[in-house]
């Protein structure tokens, strides 16, 4: 790819999709062509034609076989997309998972078939207090994240996350960037953020 992809991660409800918001303000406002897509939204548009699911929060729970045929063609659409937009000036930011907590197990987000679409040059993960992720997932109730358990499941889901990003930074040599979301501070994670994506 001639533009640079930065691949955003983090357990659900960490606040991914807000820092996200705030960097592409950031990015506007200092003239910096970025370009973010999520993941996600690539692989329920196809599962919702397929009327294979109803939301997003219905995806982790499909057979395994269907989830990695949603996540190779989710990968293939969004660079596809993505050519027509943006030169070796620009930024595709991706607002995705290193770990998907399925019913048949723990599933990695970034597997190889994935990263030979996405050749990433960094892979963010975005970390907060467990506990606060917790009240977070609670709070917001546009989604049903009630499957996630305790602060103690939060928190080996979040081990489990590291582990999957590092192991997936292997295959293109992508960096690793650990940044913190801490409570009403979303503009701090933006901020760091966008001093890694200038240096990639
Ligand atoms: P996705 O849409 O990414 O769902 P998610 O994990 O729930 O992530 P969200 O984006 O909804 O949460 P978030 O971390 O962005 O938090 P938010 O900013 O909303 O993925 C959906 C599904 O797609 C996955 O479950 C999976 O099945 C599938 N999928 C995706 N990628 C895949 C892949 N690569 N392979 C296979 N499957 C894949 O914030 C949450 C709340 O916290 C909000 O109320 C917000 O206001 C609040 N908040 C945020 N930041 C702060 C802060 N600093 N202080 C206080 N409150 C805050």
């Amino acid at each position: 790819n001639k533009f640079k992809v930065i691949i955003v991660t983090g357990v659900p409800g960490v606040g991914k999709t807000t820092v996200l918001s705030v960097l592409q303000e950031k990015a506007k406002a200092s003239n910096i062509k970025l370009k973010v897509l999520n993941f996600g939204t690539f692989m329920l548009e196809t599962a919702l034609k397929e009327k294979l699911v109803n939301n997003r929060d219905e995806l982790r729970h499909l057979t395994l076989r269907k989830q990695l045929d949603l996540q190779q063609l989710a990968a293939k659409r969004i660079i596809e997309e993505t050519l027509k937009d943006l030169d070796e000036n620009g930024y595709l930011i991706i607002d995705t998972h290193a770990i998907v907590k399925t019913s048949s197990g723990y599933l990695p987000g970034l597997p190889k078939h994935v990263l030979d679409e996405l050749k990433p040059d960094m892979i963010t993960v975005i970390e907060a207090d467990a506990k606060e992720i917790f009240n977070r997932q609670v709070k917001d109730s546009s989604r049903n994240r009630s499957d996630f358990g305790t602060e103690k499941d939060i928190e080996k889901l979040m081990e489990y996350a590291r582990m999957a990003s590092f192991s997936s930074a292997v295959h293109y040599a992508s960096t690793v960037a650990i940044i913190t979301n801490k409570e009403n501070k979303a503009n701090e994670a933006a901020e760091e953020l966008l001093q890694f994506i200038q240096k990639l």
